[in-house]
């Protein structure tokens, strides 16, 4: 009971919109009846909000620059791949604004003829252009940005381990896509084909359990995670970042795993002891971490 409120207040929060989609994601039944809208992505203070993927991006390098020596990206002339983009192209309109040649992404829920609209070229690349402006300096007009986009960004709708992807990336980027990928190795075998070792990666992935909740991973611990994924769907794989790390390993991409959030004190429940012989403290409390290489 004390749950489903603590549930309900979180949904109080949110846009009916907002709410609409968190409810369809998490039940079966309804997940991927319907795509993306204009309105959708305008009327959500995440998406709508393009120069995020810059923040996000300046946050992870001093991060990763504080613990690792890490260099920026530099993206000029670079071939840029980014896994599951999201329906606004993700990273790939400030890859292009600082002057990659090409940005490739795949993600299954991809709608070119969305992301071409006169809508999302208005309300939101046209902000997102300003504010690339305003941080990068005039590297280009709004028509010669809009007309780069159209040349230099190839999404694929598919998943990324199926998609046509063109190997020798320089760059390889995520945000918050890793833990929805079901089974993640094969995304990880198809990094392993097209990155070569002086390919510059960087992937935030996020380990709790994507609710508002007081503690991030609130429901996650108290069953083994087969049992929590066929109760909720195939939502978050439940990974940890040492499963993760062990995938790059594996296919012999070296990387740093850096916790870029850890939420030690405070999860509310019993933790079953599936997780408990498997995972220390650290690996259980680190809500995001960035794995990463090479440092420069
Ligand atoms: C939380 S969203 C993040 C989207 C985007 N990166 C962002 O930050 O806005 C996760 C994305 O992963 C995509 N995704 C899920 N499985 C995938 C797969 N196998 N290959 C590529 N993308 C996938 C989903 O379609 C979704 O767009």
């Amino acid at each position: 009971m004390k749950q489903l409120i603590s549930k309900l207040d979180q949904l109080a929060d949110l846009s009916p919109r907002e709410t609409w989609r968190l409810v369809k994601g998490r039940l079966p039944v309804l997940r991927n009846r319907a795509g993306w809208t204009a309105m959708d992505l305008l009327g959500s203070p995440k998406h709508r909000n393009g120069i995020r993927f810059a923040e996000l991006l300046m946050r992870q390098e001093a991060i990763l620059d504080r613990q690792i020596g890490w260099k920026p990206l530099d993206f000029d002339g670079a071939r840029v791949v980014e896994i599951g983009c999201g329906p606004l192209a993700g990273y790939g309109p400030l890859a292009i604004f600082r002057g990659a040649a090409s940005f490739e992404s795949a993600d299954p829920e991809w709608d070119a003829d969305l992301f071409d609209s006169e809508s999302i070229a208005r309300k939101y690349l046209y902000v997102m252009h300003a504010d690339l402006v305003a941080l990068y300096g005039e590297r280009m007009d709004f028509a010669a940005f809009r007309s780069a986009l159209r040349d230099k960004i190839t999404v694929h709708r598919s998943g990324f381990d199926t998609a046509h992807l063109k190997g020798d990336a320089d760059i390889v980027l995520s945000q918050s896509c890793l833990e929805h990928v079901f089974p993640l190795e094969g995304t990880i075998a198809k990094l392993a084909d097209i990155q070569r070792r002086k390919t510059r990666f960087l992937h935030l992935v996020d380990f709790g359990n994507h609710y508002l909740t007081e503690n991030p991973f609130e429901g996650l611990y108290e069953q083994p995670p087969d049992v929590y994924i066929s109760r909720r769907g195939k939502a978050i794989n439940l990974l940890r970042s040492n499963d993760v790390a062990a995938l790059f390993e594996k296919h012999r991409i070296p990387e740093h795993t850096v916790p870029s959030r850890i939420v030690g004190e405070g999860y509310p429940g019993a933790i079953h002891p599936w997780w408990r012989e498997r995972y220390d403290d650290r690996a259980l409390f680190t809500q995001l971490a960035l794995i990463a290489g090479p440092a420069c």
